[in-house]
């Protein structure tokens, strides 16, 4: 099916809907809520979102860190949509995008569970000790773009 890519405005209804997403996917399942404060601290981040004939099926956020390095976060597919190859695809586009844009590294805190997704389907690293976020396991693993 076909699926397109956006990068939506901070703030518009397109970015409200990617943070439903995000709720649903993210954090609702460990029983944590976003806070005002921690959605206005992405103001500057570029959202993307992923659409599935006009539905939002996907999203991501990426955070620049500096002129070279981008922070992947926040990578949420739909439920129903996971293991479709929506995640892979979208993760593919985000390299393309920010290599357009001239970064050469991505990075990203992954949860233990998606380590292997991120290693073997996409290129990425594990750099140093796994460590602790959201009560979860996570590793540091990087890209060169
Ligand atoms: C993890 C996630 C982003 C992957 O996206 P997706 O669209 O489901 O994955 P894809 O279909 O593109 O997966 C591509 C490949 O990775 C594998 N894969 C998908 N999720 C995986 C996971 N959690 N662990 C290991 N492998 C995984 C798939 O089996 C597939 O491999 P295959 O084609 O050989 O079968 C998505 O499942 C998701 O949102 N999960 C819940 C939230 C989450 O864990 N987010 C990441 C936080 S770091």
């Amino acid at each position: 099916m076909d699926l397109t890519f956006k990068i939506v405005p901070f703030d518009s209804e397109e970015q409200k809907a990617t943070i439903g997403l995000r709720h649903d996917i993210l954090r609702a399942p460990l029983g944590m809520v976003f806070t005002e404060e921690q959605l206005a601290a992405e103001k500057d981040d570029f959202h993307l979102a992923s659409y599935q004939e006009g539905a939002l099926v996907a999203c991501l956020v990426l955070h620049e860190k500096d002129a070279d390095w981008l922070k992947m976060r926040q990578v949420a597919v739909a439920e129903k949509c996971q293991r479709q190859g929506i995640g892979q695809q979208m993760i593919e586009f985000s390299h393309q995008w920010a290599k357009e844009k001239g970064y050469k590294i991505m990075f990203c805190h992954a949860r233990h569970s998606a380590a292997d997704f991120y290693e073997r389907k996409l290129g990425y690293a594990i750099v140093g000790e796994p460590f602790e976020e959201v009560g979860m396991k996570h590793f540091r693993m990087e890209k060169e773009l």
